[in-house]
């Protein structure tokens, strides 16, 4: 792999304070939960961390109204920021207990992890571990080649293990989902809140959050044309190729649609996508039809009243990833309940 992520941990993993406090260790792990993905790269996530307890709260300062009203994608984020801290402390030798919300005490805690013991890491923990600074929403080109049907096992087993499912899409349904998908990205460019809502998270400069043009080079990356022009038109085609040509495309889903159920579906989406990483998967991800709510019912409709989509991917062979930048791990650290 060719890209590396500026301060990715990767290059500081020799620096965990394995002579230091599990408190030192804990805000150490902190690095790695930067790393989880999230819509627009808002990164709506702050942490603290006191004696043998990390606590991860959701920053509402960082919701996005329009796509997400429910703040469900939020929670995705931050179950899968939650997932990254799992794996790098399995990874550095910690075993931890973990309590999802809700928290009567505070609305916007997510979860608290305690340290309780130390831990003996496993294959499974180093490979998850490997992954963590690799893998990047990578919505180029991805080889043809597809994926044999024994990885696809692997990764569904990955999911299940965090209490949701993904089906692989194929066939009548596998058009059907991608018509969904242009409709919704059409429904969303008509609306003017929408664009302004995109073009205050494209980063046409360097920045520690938000899209970065060499990331996402919608409406070629310039907010002022986001917000201004409807450009679904111009971007169909891109669409439609990448649809038409994705190796795979799966819905991420789960069987409640509860806060809890959004958590667990971040979960489960980062387990996934650190395991496809090991095997030089990477995915982008096509929501569109998951943040129009009308439109988010017509494809429960069509996979069964119990089964909630939580994320739409394309996943497909890489090797060339484009890292896209956080914020300092000092800045996602408080020391007051927010
Ligand atoms: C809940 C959620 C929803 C997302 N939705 C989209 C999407 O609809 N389109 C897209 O291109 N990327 C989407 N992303 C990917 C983010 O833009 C990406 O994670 C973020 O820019 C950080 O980049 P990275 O994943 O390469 O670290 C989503 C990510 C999450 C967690």
């Amino acid at each position: 792999m060719d890209t590396f992520h500026a301060s990715s941990p990767a290059m500081q993993e020799g620096a965990f304070p394995r002579e230091g406090s599990i408190t030192e260790q804990l805000q150490f792990v902190v690095h790695y939960a930067a790393l989880a993905p999230s819509e627009y790269n808002v990164q709506p996530w702050l942490f603290q961390v006191h004696g043998n307890t990390l606590e991860v709260y959701a920053d509402l300062s960082r919701r996005l109204p329009i796509a997400d009203p429910q703040g469900r994608e939020l929670l995705i984020s931050c179950g899968a920021a939650c997932m990254n801290i799992q794996v790098a402390l399995r990874y550095f030798g910690l075993q931890e207990t973990l309590r999802l919300l809700p928290d009567s005490q505070c609305a916007n805690l997510v979860a608290r992890m305690t340290v309780i013991s130390s831990h003996e890491p496993n294959e499974e923990d180093r490979r998850l571990f490997s992954a963590l600074p690799w893998r990047h929403t990578y919505r180029g080109d991805v080889s043809p080649e597809p994926i044999p049907r024994s990885s696809l096992d692997q990764l569904s087993k990955q999911v299940g293990l965090e209490g949701a499912w993904i089906r692989f899409v194929e066939g009548e349904l596998r058009q059907r989902l991608s018509d969904l998908i242009l409709k919704g990205d059409r429904q969303q460019w008509a609306n003017k809140g929408f664009r302004a809502e995109l073009a205050q998270w494209l980063r046409p400069e360097p920045a520690p959050d938000g899209i970065p043009v060499s990331a996402h080079p919608r409406g070629g990356g310039r907010p002022f044309w986001v917000r201004t022009l409807n450009l679904s038109h111009s971007e169909e085609h891109t669409i439609q190729c990448a649809l038409q040509q994705a190796p795979v495309l799966a819905i991420l889903g789960t069987f409640g649609d509860s806060p809890l159920d959004w958590l667990l579906a971040g979960q489960a989406l980062e387990r996934v996508l650190l395991a496809a990483c090991t095997e030089g998967i990477q995915a982008s991800f096509f929501n569109q039809p998951l943040e129009v709510p009308e439109m988010r019912t017509q494809l429960q409709t069509l996979l069964g009243p119990s089964d909630y989509p939580q994320m739409i991917l394309r996943m497909g062979y890489t090797y060339s990833t484009t890292p896209t930048p956080r914020r300092a791990v000092e800045d996602m650290l408080t020391s007051q309940e927010p």
